[in-house]
């Protein structure tokens, strides 16, 4: 079997779950080479790996890049993608720099992994809140098309990185010891609180921030659908680790819940755990660590015609972020692009 070098450049929380996922996948990987700001060693999961200066001669020699850094002009893909294309690399990157240019594919494998056949050698991960939507919405509108959709997100802090992980730890037991609780990373706190802010406010679409313009812009792009609407209320909860979504479908024709339910539980990456009589539904400590997408608390939503609603969850992290891009990189072996 062909191995592949691989290049990982970011080592925070999506990084490092992508050393764990790629081992757990058993990935080719001849190599894996970290590149980061700074050049020091790492212990992931009992292996301890030398960390690299990012710079463009440390791409020589790759064949598949994931970029896991942060966003933005100073941020390693604007920096450093395009270099790591020009020395032969395939770009898997994390962030959302990219993912609405045209020539670039937006991709999650079980939804349009034929988008990655025309590819130029960068590929976007989605958004993760769009990713988790995406995999329990997706199966249910190539059954029957979806009209519109809303989406409230109640987002865990690790989807902001490392350092929001560690404000909600300090301030729980800053909390606990009756001490005076201090936020940087949040403009307020986090603990025992939620924010409906995630991303700033979004100058062409009056009211919503960045986050919420993804979900409508990114799923668009993923399930090939122009004309669908969606309105989504982005919030951060006091969660270290997975994302909930509460989703309300409109359809063109009925969905009932038990063929809903078929559906989702016959689809690749999904979980169903609904039996409201019995307390059966996902929280994001079931989604924890879990690879598949939970969902649970299908029903008609009566407020219009066709409509369904349901709750979904998932490692944000992982299938979310880390585990998405190295399904990316699996299904361009399979189709034979790298
Ligand atoms: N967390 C999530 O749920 C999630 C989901 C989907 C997508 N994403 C995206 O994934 C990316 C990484 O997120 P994260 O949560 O892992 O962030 P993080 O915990 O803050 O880690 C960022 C990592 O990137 C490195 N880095 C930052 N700027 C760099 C540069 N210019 N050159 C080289 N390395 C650089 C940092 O290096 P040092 O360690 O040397 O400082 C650090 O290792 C972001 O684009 C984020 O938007 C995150």
């Amino acid at each position: 079997m062909k191995k592949y070098r691989v290049g990982l450049v970011g080592i925070g929380a999506v990084g490092t779950e992508m050393i764990k996922i790629l081992r757990q996948r058993k990935f080719p990987a001849s190599e894996i080479r970290i590149m980061a700001r700074s050049e020091r060693d790492e212990e992931v999961a009992g292996e301890t790996f030398r960390v690299v200066e990012t710079t463009p001669e440390a791409f020589d020699g790759l064949d598949v890049v994931f970029f896991a850094g942060t966003e933005g002009s100073a941020g390693a893909s604007k920096q450093f993608a395009a270099e790591a294309i020009k020395r032969g690399c395939v770009v898997i990157d994390n962030g959302s720099d990219f993912r609405m240019e045209a020539d670039v594919p937006l991709v999650i494998p079980e939804i349009n992994g034929a988008a990655l056949d025309g590819h130029k050698g960068l590929i976007a991960n989605p958004n993760c809140s769009t990713t988790i939507t995406l995999m329990g919405l997706a199966p249910l509108h190539r059954a029957v098309p979806i009209r519109r959709f809303t989406a409230v997100t109640f987002q865990s802090v690790s989807g902001t990185g490392r350092a929001a992980i560690e404000e909600l730890d300090q301030q729980a037991r800053a909390w606990a010891a009756g001490e005076f609780i201090e936020n940087s990373v949040y403009p307020r706190q986090i603990v025992f609180n939620v924010l409906p802010q995630i991303g700033g406010p979004k100058a062409d679409m009056p009211g919503y921030t960045s986050e919420e313009a993804k979900m409508l812009f990114e799923s668009r792009k993923i399930l090939d659908a122009p004309g669908l609407r969606a309105s989504a209320t982005c919030v951060r909860v006091p969660v270290f680790y997975a994302h909930s979504i509460a989703l309300n479908l409109e359809f063109t024709a009925p969905m009932p819940p038990a063929k809903a339910r078929e559906i989702l539980a016959a689809s690749p990456g999904i979980r169903v755990m609904d039996d409201l009589a019995g307390g059966v539904f996902p929280t994001p400590l079931d989604a924890q660590e879990a690879d598949d997408i939970l969902v649970g608390r299908v029903r008609t939503d009566p407020s219009v015609e066709n409509g369904l609603a349901l709750w979904v969850v998932g490692d944000n992290i992982r299938k979310g972020a880390a585990q998405n891009a190295v399904q990316i990189a699996e299904a361009m072996i399979a189709r034979k692009l790298i």
